[in-house]
């Protein structure tokens, strides 16, 4: 297949065009490049490129020519991103979904039929006390704009579905990513305390660290984006999957000392005071096993000794804010 993959140059996203390569697909990556295009710089020869905007409508008409499939990914990622560029987070993450549905579905174009969408678990906000278990008939309650964004888009997205015979979308709520991946992001919850661990010999814990969080490796992700697109349409058509790993249902507390196990000398801060990410979940991933057939093989173990590795390797400049979403100043 020929697969369009918005946000390509991400940090999901290089991990995707690597999978999909592995699996026989063509890649084109159309991207921003907000981080650089050094992520996919292996793979140029293999892939088709665009820079472009996906809020505007003439750059996706041209990189959709013969394209089989899409795999959207491109967005301001994190509630931190999202408040601070309100206007960029408004027209990417919920206008350009609308543009490029518009796009993929006008009947003046050809149908592009197969779509996933990279929503979040943010969705379902805190469940504490409410629910044991999140499934995908949970009500929603995001609790961030970033959240919204995501409800909105999915909204977009099946409401187009139904007007629109023989396209066939498919929503995965991701849970929260770690790992290493070549455009590393060390905002996210696991990589941060690896960093600071590792860097500092500290961590801190905001609020009583008691909050679930529900975790997956981005290798991970990249094969089930993939397996989901290669699985048959019935079985993917029109519906939402978690990607997660119950195993990696933990509390902030327990990562952090995860990251002890493996860095003995970190001392851990517990901030009670500070104000923290009230998101708290446990979520199952049962519907994605049973159905597409994926399954993890990255332990939160496994990331976290790959990340140390990469730190104490690699002489890259870590604080650069290249590797935190949250610092970036989108148009
Ligand atoms: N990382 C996570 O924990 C997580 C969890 C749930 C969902 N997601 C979703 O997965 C997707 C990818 O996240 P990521 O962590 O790889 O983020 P990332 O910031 O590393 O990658 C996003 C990519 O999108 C590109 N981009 C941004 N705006 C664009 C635009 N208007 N047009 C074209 N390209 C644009 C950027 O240049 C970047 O390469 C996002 O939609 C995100 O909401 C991520």
């Amino acid at each position: 297949m020929r697969v369009l993959v918005t946000g390509g140059a991400g940090y999901i996203g290089c991990l995707v065009v690597e999978e999909l390569l592995k699996n026989n697909h063509k890649p084109i990556v159309f991207d921003m490049f907000n981080w650089g295009k050094e992520a996919i710089e292996p793979y140029l020869d293999q892939i088709d490129l665009f820079e472009g905007d996906c809020r505007n409508s003439r750059d996706i008409i041209y990189a959709l020519e013969g394209v089989d499939a899409i795999i959207h990914l491109a967005g301001i990622v994190g509630e931190f991103a999202c408040n601070s560029n309100s206007k960029a987070h408004f027209s990417i993450n919920i206008e350009s979904t609308r543009t490029l549905i518009n796009c993929c579905t006008d009947p003046e174009l050809d149908l592009v039929r197969d779509f996933i969408y990279a929503s979040s678990c943010s969705v379902y906000g805190n469940v504490k006390g409410l629910y044991n278990e999140v499934t995908e008939e949970t009500p929603t309650a995001p609790l961030s704009s970033y959240a919204h964004a995501k409800l909105r888009s999915e909204q977009i997205i099946f409401d187009r579905m139904k007007a629109v015979p023989h396209f066939h979308p498919t929503v995965l709520r991701l849970t929260t990513v770690f790992g290493w991946s070549s455009r590393p992001r060390l905002d996210l919850v696991t990589n941060l305390f690896a960093y600071n661990a590792w860097k500092k010999g500290e961590l801190s814990i905001f609020g009583d660290g008691l909050q679930y969080r529900s975790l997956i490796h981005v290798r991970d992700i990249a094969r089930a984006f993939v397996q989901t697109l290669e699985a048959p349409r019935f079985m993917r058509s029109g519906k939402i999957f978690h990607l997660g790993e119950e195993k990696n249902n933990k509390t902030v507390k327990k990562i952090a000392e995860i990251v002890k196990e493996q860095l003995p000398e970190t001392k851990i801060n517990m901030c009670p005071g500070q104000p923290s990410d009230r998101r708290d979940y446990r979520i199952n991933c049962q519907r994605l096993k049973n159905v597409i057939g994926w399954e993890a093989e990255y332990s939160i173990e496994d990331g976290i000794k790959e990340l140390i590795e990469k730190f104490e390797t690699l002489n890259w400049d870590w604080e650069s804010d290249k590797y935190r979403n949250s610092s970036f100043k989108y148009i």
